[in-house]
């Protein structure tokens, strides 16, 4: 069944919550029949999907082809949209653009930073927010980690707050020090979901792409699972040799011509 965000808030110090992105239907799918009980289609895809330098070059038109994809394999999971830069810049309009994203099939949305009218907007229209602070890469200037200073630190403490008592249900914590996340995670009573934050998060967030190996830079703190990347190059090779050769397609006629299809 798929999960809301109370059962999120449930799973707070009792289950530790697997989250991971995804952008394409056979992915979503294979996160699904995999058991992961919530997806996030973020506006990384602009990065590891679609070449762009940044996140911000992602638009509303984007999000809403890539969660119409994601659900459509995975209709019985928890999608969390995220809202693209500059479209969750005041109430009404991010209000509109959640809708969009809700309407393309997410069941919650996602936004960076401390944007607590917005957030409390969005929650009195009943759509439900996943907040996120630390690094936040739709207005960082780089992509180190960010709360090492007191000052800093306590900028983080307080923005978590300020989102949960917006109304958020869940939090993700990006690229910061692993004690200001422990700190964060014991004081906040919505879960806290870490990237680059450390164990001690209420779950933890990878995109898809570095967990699968796929690409071609990986952040420090992501954990490749797969190499696919490599295979891509290995099919690739091996299909063209293959074809030069003429090997391929003679194996598949003949077997074909055995009446199979
Ligand atoms: O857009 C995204 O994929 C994210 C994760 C890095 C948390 O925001």
């Amino acid at each position: 069944m798929k999960m809301q965000a109370q059962d999120f808030r449930a799973m707070k110090s009792t289950k530790p919550i697997a989250m991971l992105t995804a952008y394409t239907c056979p992915v979503a799918r294979g996160l699904e029949q995999a058991g992961i009980p919530v997806i996030l289609v973020g506006d990384t895809v602009g990065m590891v999907e679609m070449g762009f330098d940044s996140t911000r070059d992602v638009t509303i038109e984007h999000m809403v082809y890539h969660i119409g994809a994601v659900r459509r394999g995975a209709p019985n999971t928890h999608i969390i949209g995220d809202l693209p830069y500059n479209t969750d810049c005041n109430p009404e309009v991010a209000l509109e653009s959640a809708r969009r994203l809700m309407a393309a099939g997410a069941d919650s949305v996602k936004l960076e930073g401390p944007k607590v009218e917005v957030i409390s907007h969005l929650v009195r229209h009943g759509i439900p927010v996943v907040g996120h602070t630390g690094l936040t890469p739709q207005t960082a200037k780089s992509f180190a980690k960010v709360g090492r200073t007191e000052g800093e630190a306590k900028r983080i403490r307080e923005e978590s707050a300020a989102i949960q008592n917006a109304g958020a249900f869940m939090l993700v914590l990006e690229h910061i020090p692993y004690e200001l996340a422990n700190h964060i995670t014991n004081t906040l009573s919505i879960p806290t979901i870490g990237i680059g934050a450390g164990p001690n998060c209420d779950g933890q967030v990878l995109v898809i792409n570095d967990a699968l190996g796929l690409g071609d830079y990986w952040p420090p703190f992501s954990k490749q699972y797969a190499h696919v990347s490599q295979s891509i190059l290995e099919v690739a090779k091996t299909f063209s040799r293959e074809v030069e050769s003429l090997e391929f397609p003679n194996n598949i006629i003949q077997f074909s011509s055995s009446g199979r299809r």
